[in-house]
């Protein structure tokens, strides 16, 4: 294995100039290619979603994902090397002179989803030979954050990380070590944007839909205070979260008000905040008792407007928030790849299998 070349010295920098990794995530409904060097620089990052076959139906079927991935895999692939090194017309070229490690997602996430990019994954580093990197998916979002940076969040920071399947806060202490405060209970913050936009008739994925139908009602009612629903969980001292009451509230509401354009926008409005407040309590809660010296918002629902907005008016915050673009938030392989750089720790493809119930704190065991 050529892991050795790349052992750090003690300043957790590689002994080679540069590194280059091809990184594939394939965990739900979003197939990406991305190849990134030393951890920091896009040189491509495809992503392919079957995001809009799944719109009207209101989620995923896992075993439609699956398809998906088998058909976007290949040419995924091949549109991240081009887009990488236009110059350099055989793509198995590239892999052999330019990619020094591959990293693919082993978990959480749907099964025959990961089975596709881990098998892709495999036969790249067998028939290449170059040495294979397993991520955790929920500790790549947080490296979202040191992509295209120039400020580096600072260690040790605390991450939150929302999305589609999970909700959780941890401490990353240092690269590689990751402490878990707190996760939700019930539902994850993105899967009540889902499911409460069904309820309102909305397309999948909820957080845009809600998030665009909002908007429409704050253009309007810039004052109005959004306190309809509860915030589960916000006053007590543990870094918990609760969301599936909120799917209950909503259904009533919506049996009770006769849904007008103007009503459906309000209660759009009234849960974005109040899963922000929820999300937005619990950091301020452990930004007191931990003192991070950064704050990190990643998952795809960081990528929601009001969220990144209402965390900067908290003072004591400021200056420590990082929150990646919002294309980098949402699934994408260019934070794989720069998890596996700052985690560069190969594995035997023959160790390497799909975790679907893979847990942040679980990282280490990988
Ligand atoms: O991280 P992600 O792309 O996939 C998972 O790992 O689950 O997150 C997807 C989730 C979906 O639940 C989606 O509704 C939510 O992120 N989301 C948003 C926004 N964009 C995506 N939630 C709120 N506001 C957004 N703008
Ligand atoms: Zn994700």
């Amino acid at each position: 294995m050529a892991g050795s070349v790349f052992k750090r010295n003690k300043n957790l920098e590689f002994k080679s100039k540069k590194l280059t990794i091809l990184a594939i995530e394939t965990s739900c409904d979003e197939t990406s290619v991305a190849i990134v060097e030393n951890g920091e620089k896009i040189l491509s990052n495809i992503v392919a979603s079957s995001a809009d076959i799944f719109a009207k139906i209101g989620g995923i079927i896992p075993e439609q994902a699956a398809r998906q991935q088998l058909m976007f895999i290949i040419p995924v692939l091949e549109q991240s090397l081009k887009k990488a090194y236009p110059k350099i017309k055989d793509s198995r070229k590239i892999i052999a002179q330019k990619i020094d490690a591959i990293a693919v997602t082993v978990g959480p996430g749907l099964i025959g989803s990961l089975l596709v990019g881990i098998e892709t994954a495999k036969v790249i580093s067998f028939v290449f030979q170059k040495p294979l990197i397993p991520v955790n998916h929920l500790v790549g979002h947080i490296y979202a954050n040191w992509l295209n940076q120039k400020r580096k969040p600072p260690l040790p920071g605390l991450s939150l990380i929302a999305s589609g399947g999970h909700t959780d806060l941890v401490l990353l202490k240092k690269h590689g070590e990751v402490e878990w405060l707190g996760g939700t209970r019930d539902d994850a913050a993105g899967e009540a944007f889902d499911k409460t936009a069904r309820l309102l008739g909305l397309p999948y994925p909820g957080g845009p839909s809600i998030s665009s139908l909002a908007d429409k009602f704050f253009e309007k009612n810039k004052n109005t205070p959004l306190t309809l629903l509860p915030r589960p969980l916000a006053n007590e001292k543990n870094f918990d979260f609760s969301f599936s009451g909120l799917k209950t509230h909503v259904a009533n509401i919506v049996k009770r008000w006769r849904l007008t354009p103007q009503k459906r926008a309000r209660l759009a409005a009234e849960i974005q905040e109040a899963i922000v407040d929820s999300l937005i309590k619990k950091v301020l809660l452990a930004n007191d008792k931990y003192k991070p010296k950064s704050i990190h918002l990643v998952g795809g629902v960081a990528a929601n407007k009001r969220l990144r907005q209402k965390i900067k008016y908290y003072r004591i915050l400021q200056g420590k928030v990082h929150v990646p673009p919002p294309s980098l938030c949402t699934d994408n392989a260019a934070f794989i790849a720069s998890c596996a750089y700052y985690n560069f720790i190969p594995k035997n493809w023959e160790k390497i299998e799909p975790i679907p119930d893979l847990k942040i704190s679980g990282f280490k065991s990988i």
